[in-house]
């Protein structure tokens, strides 16, 4: 480990809720843009944890809404920094509802978010090194960097979209 460089498992972050009323869409299930903003902010604090700073959101990719969380749920997000370049990182989140009674979860979304550290006068600020260590944190690092690919040329093809528009 260098001096200001970060493990993995430094930015995890568990934040776990219990369902309110207005939580709930009219299925009696957890409204989806509710789920969406649990897993910026979590997202958001294991960047922090990174980065030590100011984080925005560039891009929320590869949403999954697999099962319903359903009314007496608990809510439970898990976050941690995958993969971080120049000025960018990105942040993993899976979501699990707990029925309370029985202990049993159920894997219910998934989601790989992009921040962008920033500094005080909002521009990318450069990131620490991110160390990963386990088997698992090294596949994921990988992973990142062939999705990370995949954003920035589909950055490209908007950017050009625009120019023609
Ligand atoms: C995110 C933002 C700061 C990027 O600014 P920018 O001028 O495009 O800066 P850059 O082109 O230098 O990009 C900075 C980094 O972000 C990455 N990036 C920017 N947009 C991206 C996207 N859509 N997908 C993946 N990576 C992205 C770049 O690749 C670069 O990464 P690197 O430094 O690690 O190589 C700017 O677009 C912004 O402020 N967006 C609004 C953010 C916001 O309001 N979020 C919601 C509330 S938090």
């Amino acid at each position: 480990m260098t001096p200001g460089s970060v493990r993995c498992n430094e930015t995890f972050c568990e934040m776990t809720y219990i369902i309110m009323p207005n939580h709930l869409n009219a299925l009696d299930t957890v409204f989806g843009g509710q789920v969406m903003a649990w897993i910026d902010v979590c997202a958001g604090v294991s960047a922090q944890r990174f980065t030590k700073g100011t984080v925005v959101t560039a891009s929320m990719d590869h949403l999954t809404f697999l099962a319903p969380i359903r009314k007496g749920d608990v809510t439970v997000l898990r976050s941690q920094v995958n993969w971080a370049g120049r000025t960018s990182l990105e942040v993993g989140v899976r979501v699990e509802a707990e029925d309370i009674r029985t202990g049993e979860r159920r894997h219910t979304s998934s989601a790989y978010l992009t921040m962008v550290s920033l500094d005080d006068g909002f521009h990318p600020r450069q990131t620490p090194t991110l160390v990963p260590q386990t088997p698992d944190e090294i596949r994921r690092f990988e992973d990142a960097q062939h999705r990370r690919a995949v954003r920035l040329e589909q950055r490209e093809r908007a950017r050009l979209r625009e120019e023609r528009a």
